[in-house]
């Protein structure tokens, strides 16, 4: 974290004398980073952190890549995984390298023990549910649309709260550190002198949320953490709860981000992916795609020009938004532009989104600066139409009069690139997803009635208010 706080109880200074009521000592710890140059917190225990009572070896979490030397577009319906697990062993990771491993959970059942991931900063888009991620730094509440990012070391339970009728069962998409770098806002948001968040950035201090009290269970028993270190998960005992600090304080602490307060950056022009970067770490970024309004030069092309992202690898997880601007991608997909090959909008969205005042996309990116690559579990998800979806539709007969590629075209490309496991994945992937589509359509309607009333402000005195209420993707 780029600043300074504290919550709970603290000595004077650093290193001194401070006593339980009891009047013994309470364990300091310097819970450090980069070897003491990096961010730091002081954290205060009941008991020693260094008492451990028992360990064992439990599972490998070695991820197996596959296709690794195939180079192409892809397309992963995650909406028909199904629940498993817990919040930490529900996780399956869809693509990685050496740099970040993305995994999508919708986990089936709580955690039981608490967990550290000693090898990676997470930064979690929790897309469906709410519920308390309790910490040792504090207790923080979430809910749906919420980044948690949570550094390295930390140790944590998540508890989600039942769903109530109608909702969704929780859902989060995952993007691991692995290569030990810190997850952090961009450097180019925050003052040099001070780590302030700047003027330009696009969120700042008051948007992120700090962990809050509860934070200190003095409690004995026997109690496991699971500790992912060396690629392994290991379990630990200890003969006290371990969430124990009854105060800390410094610059490295979890903390969480809702995706709508995300202030997203726009122009006359169409603006490139880095105006919607929110973090980043070693070789890879991730950025936000928010409603917003458009670019507004009288003869603006609002999507995306054809892009070849030379030197790196793009996801998009696609959370809300009009579908039916690139083929086939619904609730929950997540798409793969690698480097080698250019991307861009399907055939007939430039013309169809033409005068287009706002788009009610959501998405999370991830860009990798090295290839990444797809696990089995990615392929047994795998739309195998994707790569081909650019070949029909650019004729102009093609095109309906509402702006979305017509279904002919679009069925005629299916129809030549379907093969048998493809046409069985995309009926799966159809019905196991129904629900989750016609939920966020729900929700998107609501959010374009909100952006399209802050568009019919922004574009007033506009020569174009009667397209007022056109909405657009512009999914990079
Ligand atoms: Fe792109």
């Amino acid at each position: 974290m780029p600043y300074y706080t504290k919550l709970g109880k603290l000595p004077s200074k650093r290193h001194i004398q401070f006593r339980r009521p009891d009047g013994k000592l309470y364990a300091e710890e310097v819970f450090g980073t980069e070897g003491f140059v990096g961010p730091t917190s002081t954290l205060y225990h009941i008991n020693p952190p260094t008492q451990v009572i028992g360990w064992k070896q439990l599972y490998s979490t070695k991820v197996e890549y596959v296709e690794r030397d195939t180079m192409r577009m892809r397309h992963v319906k995650s909406a028909p995984l199904p629940p498993k697990g817990d919040a930490v062993t529900g996780r399956v990771v869809l693509f990685g390298n050496n740099d970040v491993e993305i995994s999508v959970c919708v986990p089936a059942e709580p955690m039981k023990y608490h967990f550290k991931n000693a090898m990676a900063d997470e930064c979690f888009f929790i897309h469906f549910g709410s519920g308390t991620v309790f910490t040792m730094f504090g207790a923080l509440k979430f809910g749906p649309r919420d980044y948690i990012v949570i550094p390295k070391g930390t140790i944590y339970q998540f508890v989600f709260d039942e769903p109530k009728d109608g909702e969704p069962e929780p859902r989060f998409l995952l993007m691991e550190s692995v290569n030990g770098s810190h997850i952090l806002p961009p450097p180019r948001y925050l003052s040099k002198k001070t780590a302030q968040f700047l003027e330009h950035a696009p969120y700042c201090e008051r948007d992120l949320r700090t962990p809050e009290m509860p934070m200190t269970f003095d409690k004995k028993g026997k109690y496991e953490v699971r500790i992912k270190s060396r690629d392994l998960v290991h379990s630990y005992e200890y003969s006290y709860h371990p969430l124990d600090v009854v105060g800390w304080d410094g610059c490295y602490y979890p903390y969480c981000f809702n995706i709508d307060d995300f202030s997203p950056i726009v122009g006359k022009h169409h603006m490139p992916p880095p105006t919607h970067q929110t973090f980043e770490a070693h070789n890879f970024v991730i950025c936000s795609f928010c409603p917003r309004p458009l670019d507004f030069h009288p003869q603006a092309i609002v999507v995306p020009y054809n892009h070849s992202n030379l030197d790196s690898d793009e996801v998009l997880y696609y959370v809300q938004g009009n579908y039916k601007a690139r083929k086939g991608i619904e609730v929950g997909s997540l798409s793969l532009h690698p480097q080698g090959i250019p991307h861009g909008p399907h055939p007939g969205t430039p013309e169809a989104t033409i005068g287009a005042t706002h788009t009610n996309e959501l998405a999370v990116m991830c860009d990798t600066f090295a290839p990444l690559y797809p696990t089995t579990a990615a392929l047994e998800l795998d739309d195998l139409n994707y790569p081909r979806s650019w070949e029909h539709g650019w004729e102009p007969d093609a095109v309906e009069s509402n702006g979305h590629a017509n279904g002919h075209a679009n069925g005629k490309s299916s129809k030549s690139a379907k093969s048998a496991k493809s046409a069985k994945s995309a009926k799966t992937a159809k019905s196991g997803s129904k629900n989750l589509n016609r939920v966020v359509e729900t929700k998107a309607a609501s959010t374009a009635v909100s952006t399209s009333a802050k568009t019919g402000k922004a574009t007033a005195g506009r020569s174009t208010n009667a397209r007022a209420g056109k909405a657009a993707n512009t999914w990079d």
